[in-house]
């Protein structure tokens, strides 16, 4: 069939085939091109389908040589709907890794489930022995615990109420959103869902099936950002989530101590995945920021991110590189004050009048499109392809 996209907001329901696996393409060569280097071998990544687990593998595989196994959550096409761009990604993924002779498996189920895990810990025994390096890049709106209750994360603040310009992406308008106040359960549950248990849980589960390497690396992502989006990110729910994870990598490198197991958080820069875009007062923010990193020739995607930390920041150094909080930071071109000032400025003076000149709105919208295998170059979109 023919696809096209089919946008609603901050979402586009439908996904191009041929197009995702331009962009698996294009972020395998990219990583080619930056050239290989000595690190982990054997990698296993939670959430490796889209954004910075979908990067993390291509640079685990491509960069390091590494054998991978990636889970992820994605839909397979039904009758007339097209399966979730991730779902074309993992099977772009496993046939280039083929092609290129790199061991890939994927499991696509609930990573929270004990299931999922026994799943892949027989996979490790049979095929691998065992891994010497994990990736935790989940970002779920919802988790199911081992007692059957269900979390739902919510996106709000805590203490009071935050109202900030918007960008309505219905019709292109500078707007006002107000964010509300979450109740003590809304905190608990963005905590359940996105805070650090599972990833404690995987480690463990991997650490008593025997399947984990001694000295191995585990990594968390995470973002901290400017104090304009502390209200809604940083201090807000997901970043009580985010503070949850930071404390459980350390409490990961205290309990496997003797294993030499040690557990980082990387704090990434602002892209547009699935996962922010759907952050009310972010996108507005990543078009600005997209304008004044591009101008400045210091953007990056998730692929440049993920190869800079797995190369510069984990694996090329006499030691991984950690900053005085103890996380590593590959948002630190984000963060340059010469950025964040120009931002900030932009930020001041962005209106619906100007915001096309003042923000890199293309950018923004072409990044959202090409997630979900659009508008790129050497598609041939006119074409009928198997869904
Ligand atoms: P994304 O939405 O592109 O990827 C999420 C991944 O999680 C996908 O592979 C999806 O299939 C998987 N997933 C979701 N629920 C699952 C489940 N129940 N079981 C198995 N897999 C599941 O998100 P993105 O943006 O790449 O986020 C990954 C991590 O990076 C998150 O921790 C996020 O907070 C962090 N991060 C994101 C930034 C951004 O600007 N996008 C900035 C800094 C950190």
């Amino acid at each position: 069939m023919i696809v096209e996209p089919k946008v609603k907001g901050f979402i586009c329901t439908t996904a191009h085939p041929k197009g995702c696996e331009k962009n698996v393409e294009r972020q395998i060569e990219y990583v080619k091109k930056m050239g290989s280097f000595n690190g982990a071998k054997k990698v296993l990544v939670i959430g490796a389908s889209t954004g910075y687990g979908l990067a993390s593998r291509i640079t685990a595989a491509f960069g390091m040589g590494a054998a991978t196994i990636g889970v992820s959550f994605e839909k397979e096409a039904t009758g007339k709907r097209t399966a979730t761009p991730g779902y074309y990604n993992n099977k772009a993924f496993d046939k280039m890794a083929g092609e290129n002779g790199l061991y890939s498996k994927t499991i696509n189920g609930d990573a929270f489930s004990k299931s999922v895990k026994d799943e892949v810990i027989d996979i490790i025994k049979s095929d691998l022995d065992k891994v010497d390096m994990v990736v935790y890049s989940l970002a779920a709106p919802r988790r199911t615990t081992q007692d059957g209750e269900t979390y739902t994360s919510a996106l709000k603040t805590v203490g009071e109420a935050f109202t900030q310009k918007n960008w309505n992406l219905r019709d292109n308008t500078i707007g006002e959103a107000t964010i509300s106040v979450a109740d003590d359960n809304e905190i608990l549950s963005t905590i359940k869902v996105m805070g650090g248990e599972d990833w404690k849980d995987w480690i463990s589960a991997l650490v008593s099936a025997d399947v984990i390497e001694d000295n191995a690396v585990t990594i968390a992502y995470s973002y901290i950002g400017p104090k304009l989006t502390y209200p809604i990110y940083h201090e807000g729910t997901i970043g009580k989530a985010k503070a949850h994870v930071a404390k459980t990598a350390e409490e990961i490198t205290k309990e496997y101590d003797d294993k030499g197991i040690k557990a980082y958080v990387s704090v990434n820069k602002a892209l547009v995945t699935q996962a922010s875009a759907a952050i009310p007062v972010v996108p507005l923010y990543l078009s600005i920021l997209y304008k004044v990193m591009k101008e400045k020739n210091i953007h990056e995607g998730c692929i440049e991110q993920m190869y800079r930390l797995f190369h510069d920041k984990v694996y090329e150094g006499e030691s991984v590189m950690i900053e005085n909080d103890g996380m590593i930071h590959v948002d630190d071109l984000e963060m340059r004050q010469d950025v964040q000032d120009e931002v900030m400025d932009t930020w001041e003076k962005i209106g619906s009048d100007n915001l096309m000149n003042l923000a890199d709105t293309e950018g923004y919208w072409m990044d959202f499109y090409n997630m979900f295998g659009f508008k790129l170059d050497d598609v041939d979109y006119a074409e009928d392809v198997e869904v």
